[in-house]
């Protein structure tokens, strides 16, 4: 979703931005822009699509060392150029970049900004008129910053310029996420750490209600009190080689095939120095408290969650239920007397996700967020994190960060079901590893995979993907993979229930993937196969070895069936990738899609 770069300091400051916005790309825009200034002279160059297009626009000549720039989601108004960030106030004296939704700006228009002409449809151009508005009240610009943050309801991460201070870029953070990073004769401001890595791996968080005055000399933070704030800086230990596409073709098909890696690095951060698996006693304590657990997150993270469900059901004892973020903030259950709330959110940033953890947070619940992004937003606002050590996840659709969620919730139900002393069915860390060398066997398979996508998926405008128990929910996961990055309109449907309605929809040669690695429901899979097939489907069945039958499309290796879809949702993400990338589909950044959600 929208990102944000901005830099001030002796370089030069286009190529700095291009370089930051094309590190930002991941997350999702439909529009590009950057705005540079030399003295009083700003420069503001912004275009609907992408960066490649914007960066034919920019003019090398101009001599610039300071500018902030955008990749832009759009939520308010088309993606077009005037629409587009950076805006400008009504003089040109400031200019702004805004990450986020302001909810009152039809209000604080009628407020104070009736005669001044609008150049766009965006919530975010009221802000940058409403600094000019104050300014020329006669409040400085600082001063006029604050005066509008204060009248701001919703969500931002702001970057403003003002000619007549050309060596400040004024920055401040409500709910969007936003980091400063410091170097030797320069800072910079960035939505996510990776942005800026190319000139800097040292960052300062920023709160919500701060704002913050940078110079290529200096940070000052402060409140909106005018309180001068003081933090460390950390270092962000991201190698830069993980942000890389490296020899893949895409980033996705490198994140897959990253899976056995991460899965590998899961089991030893987990474990202690006597070879156990092992989780912070802390949350341990807070889930043997919890008489009921609550899963909250969003699209593939929810998926995870279904999973991590049985985990804590069938082995740690703990009733748990999983609920879809954006329904939960307005729809909340009746919640049990001990409730723990369990935000999985591989960016951390989700703001779905975010407006449940603020509600319970207000009524006093522990929680615990699951995120890969150590220091993100639900990390820092939950009682405990556990970190999924899946390395930066640049494609859109989300891949080895959601085998790590499930990984992740296998060996922490595990560690709370030892601690209350429970012996489960399963000794976790050899079949994790099993698991680990059965993705291996997937992702060397690749090319089988290929020719699945190609016998099923080249031409067909719907999918349908068909489990049941564990399998249900990977064939969610394998649905929403497809129909993300393939545009085919997919639909993943528990085994039985396909007859009770959508089977109307099946015709002759409509694909229907089905899976089969639970051997108590093999048969009634392949019944519900059958019943498919009579109605013309083109069956394609993923089964594991042991359960297999004649015509299979593929196999996976034996792993224990609590643990397949670790290992099942491998082949479907690389029918999904094969399919697109067959399809001439952008694979890596699909249309309309964001990666970090940022808004609600
Ligand atoms: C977006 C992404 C999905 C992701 C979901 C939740 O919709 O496109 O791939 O699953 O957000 O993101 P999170 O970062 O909270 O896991």
């Amino acid at each position: 979703m929208c990102g944000i770069v901005g830099y001030i300091g002796t370089e030069d400051a286009k190529e700095i931005l291009l370089k930051g916005l094309e590190k930002l790309e991941y997350r999702g825009y439909d529009s590009a822009g950057i705005a540079v200034r030399n003295g009083e002279d700003v420069r503001v160059y912004k275009e609907k699509g992408r960066i490649a297009e914007l960066r034919k626009m920019v003019d090398d000549s101009f001599d610039t060392t300071t500018g902030i720039g955008h990749t832009r989601w759009a939520t308010h108004g088309v993606p077009n150029r005037e629409n587009s960030h950076p805006h400008q106030s009504e003089s040109g004296r400031f200019t702004l970049v805004h990450n986020g939704v302001i909810e009152n700006y039809e209000q604080l228009r009628e407020a104070y900004l009736t005669g001044v002409t609008f150049k766009s449809d965006t919530d975010t151009e009221i802000i940058v008129q409403l600094v000019e508005h104050f300014s020329k009240e006669g409040l400085d610009t600082e001063a006029a910053f604050v005066e509008v943050l204060k009248l701001l309801h919703g969500s931002y991460a702001l970057g403003l310029l003002d000619t007549e201070n050309p060596d400040v870029i004024y920055v401040a953070k409500n709910k969007s996420p936003l980091l400063v990073g410091l170097g030797d004769g320069f800072n910079v401001i960035a939505s996510d750490a990776m942005a800026m890595l190319q000139v800097t791996d040292t960052y300062t968080e920023l709160h919500d209600g701060e704002i913050v005055l940078i110079t290529k000399e200096n940070i000052e933070i402060k409140d909106l009190e005018g309180n001068v704030i003081t933090r460390e800086p950390y270092k962000a230990e991201i190698d830069a080689s993980d942000i890389e596409k490296g020899t893949y073709a895409h980033y996705m098909l490198k994140e897959i095939h990253e899976q056995p890696a991460v899965m590998r690095r899961i089991i030893q951060k987990y474990q202690d120095d006597k070879g156990n698996l092992t989780i912070d006693k802390d949350i341990v304590k807070a889930a043997r408290e919890a008489d009921r657990v609550y899963i909250v997150a969003c699209g593939t993270s929810y998926h995870a969650g279904l999973v991590g469900k049985e985990y804590l059901e069938k082995w740690a004892g703990i009733p748990t239920e999983v609920h879809v973020a954006s329904e939960f903030v307005y729809n909340m259950p009746l919640l049990s007397k001990k409730p723990l709330f369990i935000f999985i959110s591989q960016s951390g940033e989700t703001a779905d996700s975010r407006a449940v953890l603020v509600a319970v947070k207000e009524l006093g619940y522990p929680a615990l967020t699951i995120t890969n992004v150590p220091g993100s937003t639900l990390s820092r606002e939950a009682d405990h994190t556990l970190i999924l050590h899946a390395g930066p996840e640049i494609a859109v659709a989300s891949t080895k960060a959601y085998t790590a969620q499930i990984a992740v919730l296998a060996i922490f139900a595990q560690v709370v079901a030892a601690d209350a002393g429970v012996k489960t069915e399963i000794d976790l860390l050899p079949e994790l590893a099993k698991v680990t060398s059965a993705i291996t066997t997937i992702v060397d398979d690749a090319k089988l995979m290929e020719d699945i996508a190609s016998k099923y998926l080249s031409t067909t405008r719907n999918a349908f993907f068909i489990g049941r128990t564990m399998d249900f929910y990977v064939g969610l996961e394998g649905a929403l993979k497809l129909k993300e990055i393939s545009y085919i309109q997919a639909e993943g449907f528990a085994g039985g229930e396909l007859k009770h309605g959508t089977i109307a929809l099946i015709e002759d040669g409509v694909p229907v993937i089905a899976l089969a690695t639970q051997e108590s429901v093999n048969l009634s899979i392949r019944g519900n196969v059958k019943e498919v097939v009579a109605r013309g489907a083109l069956p394609c069945i993923i089964s594991m070895r042991g359960l297999e039958k004649e015509g299979d499309a593929y196999v996976i290796p034996a792993v224990h069936e609590m643990l397949s879809p670790l290992v099942s949702v491998v082949t479907l993400q690389l029918i999904s990738y094969y399919a697109a990338l067959h399809r001439g589909a952008d694979v890596d950044k699909p249309r309309n899609l964001a990666k970090s959600v940022t808004v609600e």
